[in-house]
């Protein structure tokens, strides 16, 4: 714990604090979108997606939920463990390494599923390293989100929400298009603008089945 703390970058958002290595992606202005608009109600199962740092977990965690938190990158379970231990919510973290949504029992259901996903439409060539796995998205930006939107359904209650954040460089209506017809009633509730994107949080709810 000691020698992430020491050679870390230092996150603040309220009153908590994230240690953030070089391999782990470093909170951002898409993170600050979905830790914004964070709903969840006391008791609540959320299972954070790519969760990086931990923050979105850690946050979840302060207001109630009951939280499984899953990377693909070793190094940002092991950053996050840190993180849930520092803010005092490791007991109501699970942390696991894995692959979207395979570590996860099938019979396990969540109120809230949130993603920071990679969204950057990139080419192969530019997987320089584990942290480029926080924003590649393949080369229309939607190769792990079109993944994530296939599986998601099978693990919400009814009524149960997705919190997902992506570019307008990876074809937001597709995503809006693919949720309604899996079942999910679908708005954009807050948007960043940037020169060359907006990324919008595009929120969920599972209405029919
Ligand atoms: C944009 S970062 C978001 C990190 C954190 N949730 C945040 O908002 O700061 C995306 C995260 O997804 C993880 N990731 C990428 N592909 C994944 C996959 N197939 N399964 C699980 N996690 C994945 C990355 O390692 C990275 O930590």
């Amino acid at each position: 714990m000691r020698s992430l703390i020491e050679c870390a970058r230092k996150v603040y958002y309220d009153d908590a604090v994230f240690y953030v290595p070089e391999d782990v992606y470093e909170p951002a202005e898409d993170t600050f979108l979905i830790a914004d608009n964070i709903d969840v109600n006391l008791g609540d199962r959320v299972l954070d997606m790519g969760t990086g740092c931990g923050i979105l977990a850690i946050i979840s965690a302060f207001n109630g939920g009951e939280v499984v938190a899953v990377d693909i990158n070793p190094n940002a379970v092991k950053c996050a463990k840190v993180n849930s231990v520092i803010n005092g919510v490791s007991d109501r973290i699970s942390l696991i390494c894995g692959d979207l949504f395979n570590p996860i029992r099938q019979s396990e259901l969540f109120d809230l599923i949130l993603f920071n996903a990679p969204y950057l439409p990139c080419k192969s060539e530019e997987h320089l390293g584990k942290v480029s796995l926080a924003w590649c998205g393949g080369e229309n930006g939607r190769a792990i989100i079109d993944l994530f939107i296939d599986s998601a359904p099978a693990y919400l209650r009814r009524n149960g929400r997705i919190l997902l954040v992506q570019s307008s460089l990876s074809n937001i209506e597709e995503t809006e298009r693919k949720m309604r017809d899996r079942g999910f009633d679908v708005e954009i509730i807050s948007e960043r603008r940037f020169l060359f994107e907006t990324i919008a949080l595009i929120k969920a709810i599972k209405v029919r089945f």
